[in-house]
């Protein structure tokens, strides 16, 4: 209903309609819930449950990992709220901006069993990446810079299975693959060393503890490093 300030309304006061809430998707078929278990958490327990650490989301190479990620609500709220102090940080900075955007992108990590939910994750990640890039940087974006951020999310993001800790098949059957993940990290300058484990490895070392990303202890699988605007690189230096 609204009100002229001032005036008595003539006629029918009019009835402003308000339009209907918007029913966030959080389920996409009753099979899938039934046979995975797909209820995904809405933005507002998201936020709550992230303002339970509070720090951690705001701390732009802290690394989170989500074993059952689905489209990534948890993640891309994350990645929102540490691009938003790099933002902060180094929007003056085109390149400090660049070079730690590209850090927090690459401390994000999922795994989800159903294909079409790790390349959901993946896309929408990188979208929010590629808007605080284009923003910030403009005429200094960097095409290399695009293409570091979606081999990294090809690497963080991945399609597997949590439990038994292997990558899955497009019918979400288990491979022979293990799933890996890789340790990102600036050694120098621009240089950007990715450490590769095994998912059962990182699980074996965090054990009794909380997951680690074991830096130099445990064993890693390769070692690479490479600017940060070339990590896609690496696959070809193997
Ligand atoms: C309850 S949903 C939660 C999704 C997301 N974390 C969220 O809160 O929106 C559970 C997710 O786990 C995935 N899932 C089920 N079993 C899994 C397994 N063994 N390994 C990895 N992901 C699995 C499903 O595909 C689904 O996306």
């Amino acid at each position: 209903m609204y009100w002229n300030r001032g005036k008595q309304p003539r006629g029918p006061v009019k009835v402003q309609k308000t339009k209907p809430e918007k029913k966030s998707a959080q389920i996409k078929s009753k099979e899938r819930v039934a046979a995975h278990g797909e209820v995904f958490t809405a933005e507002r327990e998201v936020n709550a449950m992230l303002d339970l650490v509070k720090q951690e989301t705001e701390r732009i190479d802290s690394r989170f990992l989500e074993p059952a990620c689905g489209t990534g609500n948890f993640l891309v709220k994350i990645l929102e709220r540490k691009l938003d102090v790099v933002k902060k940080k180094y929007r003056r900075s085109p390149l400090d901006f660049e070079r730690n955007s590209v850090l927090a992108l690459s401390s994000i990590y999922g795994v989800d069993i159903l294909a079409d939910n790790a390349e959901t994750c993946r896309n929408r990640l990188f979208k929010i990446w590629n808007k605080a890039y284009k923003s910030v940087c403009k005429s200094d974006l960097n095409e290399d810079t695009q293409k570091s951020a979606q081999f990294i999310l090809e690497r963080n993001i991945v399609c597997g299975n949590a439990l038994s800790l292997m990558k899955v098949d497009e019918n979400g059957n288990d491979t022979d693959c293990p799933i890996v993940f890789s340790e990102w990290a600036f050694v120098r300058g621009n240089t950007m060393q990715r450490k590769d484990y095994t998912f059962a490895d990182l699980m074996r070392i965090g054990e009794g503890s909380e997951l680690a990303m074991p830096s130099d202890e445990g064993e890693f699988l390769t070692q690479y490093t490479s600017d940060y605007r070339r990590l896609w690189q690496d696959d070809k230096q193997a």
